[in-house]
């Protein structure tokens, strides 16, 4: 059976939006049981400024605090030279810098258009690349906008091809207000797909209007075989006002079985770690 990768988003992602705060403690803990279900990949934190998502503040010490399983890589987000170095410190094991599609969600997000964005990424690859550490890139929007309505296919097929140029292993693609259907993913995809191959990209789709697994297969049939996914569908971003999760991490394995793929994930334990991480987010 073809093998696809689950990269698991609730530590942060899931944790980000959340408006009471978590303990520490309990987000060492979902990570801990996140990692016994045996993903390769679990985005751990975010070293942002506190003042802009304090939900993340502690996210060295979420790092310095969880077991490190052999064979799971703890990535975190590094939107800048000071993230990165923070993320460098807190031993990170990949890092990823987060551009959008969108100029309004860019400014939103992380302040600046998306032509600063892209110099400001620049050396935070380049110094991640003397360290050794891995650097995934995400676009977010790429489908539409909260604050600006539908996006260009074709902006989105840009950003990635730059991202992917300034030496991105991977570029991560964001419903990020789960707009998306497999008619405009599918275009979304068509538009990248001659500029960035398939093995490069992974989907990230927000659950907002319940089509994300629809979007996954659309994906699917065109190549892609990397899903972000989050325990609990926790997830959201605190400048997408409205957006819903990312798509449940077990709803995707359960896709994934039915049309024939593994995931390679532990059932027992996702089912254990997916009620431990709706118990962080009771209103959910
Ligand atoms: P800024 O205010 O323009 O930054 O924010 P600045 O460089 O002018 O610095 C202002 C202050 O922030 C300074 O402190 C800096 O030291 C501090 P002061 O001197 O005033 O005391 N600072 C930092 N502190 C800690 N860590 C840092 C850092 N950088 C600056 N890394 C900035 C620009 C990018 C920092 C800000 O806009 C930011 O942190 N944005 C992050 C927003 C965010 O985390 N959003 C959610 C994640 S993205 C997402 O969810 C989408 C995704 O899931 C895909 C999808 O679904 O679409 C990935
Ligand atoms: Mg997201």
């Amino acid at each position: 059976m073809t093998h696809v990768t689950i990269v698991e988003m609730s530590p942060r992602d899931g944790l980000q939006n959340e408006k009471r705060t978590v303990p520490t403690a309990d987000k060492i803990r979902l990570v801990d049981m996140a990692s016994a279900c045996g993903f390769e990949r679990i985005e751990a934190a975010s070293f942002v400024s506190p003042r802009w998502v304090p939900q993340m503040a502690d996210a060295a010490e979420v790092l310095a605090g969880i077991d490190r399983r052999p064979g799971t890589r703890y990535a975190a987000l590094t939107p800048n030279a000071k993230g990165l170095e923070a993320a460098i410190e807190a031993r990170a094991d990949e890092v990823a810098i987060f551009g959008s599609a969108s100029e309004a969600f860019s400014k939103a997000n992380i302040n600046c258009t998306i032509a600063e964005s892209l110099e400001r990424f620049g050396p935070v690859v380049e110094r991640a690349r003397q360290v050794g550490l891995p650097v995934r890139g995400y676009i977010s929007c790429v489908v539409a906008c909260p604050y600006s309505g539908p996006v260009e296919p074709a902006s989105v097929a840009d950003l990635a091809a730059r991202l992917l140029a300034l030496g991105c292993y991977e570029v991560s693609l964001g419903d990020t207000i789960g707009a998306g259907t497999p008619d405009t993913v599918g275009a979304m995809l068509d538009a990248v797909l001659p500029l960035v191959p398939a093995h490069l990209l992974a989907g990230h789709y927000h659950d907002t209007n319940g089509r994300a697994l629809d979007n996954i297969e659309a994906s699917l049939a065109r190549g892609l075989r990397v899903f972000d996914a989050s325990l609990g569908g926790l997830g959201g971003c605190p400048y997408a006002p409205g957006a819903k999760g990312n798509v449940d991490t077990i709803a995707v394995c359960d896709r994934l079985d039915r049309l024939g793929y593994r995931a390679g994930l532990d059932p027992a334990r996702l089912t254990e770690a997916a009620a431990f991480a709706r118990s962080l987010r009771p209103e959910a």
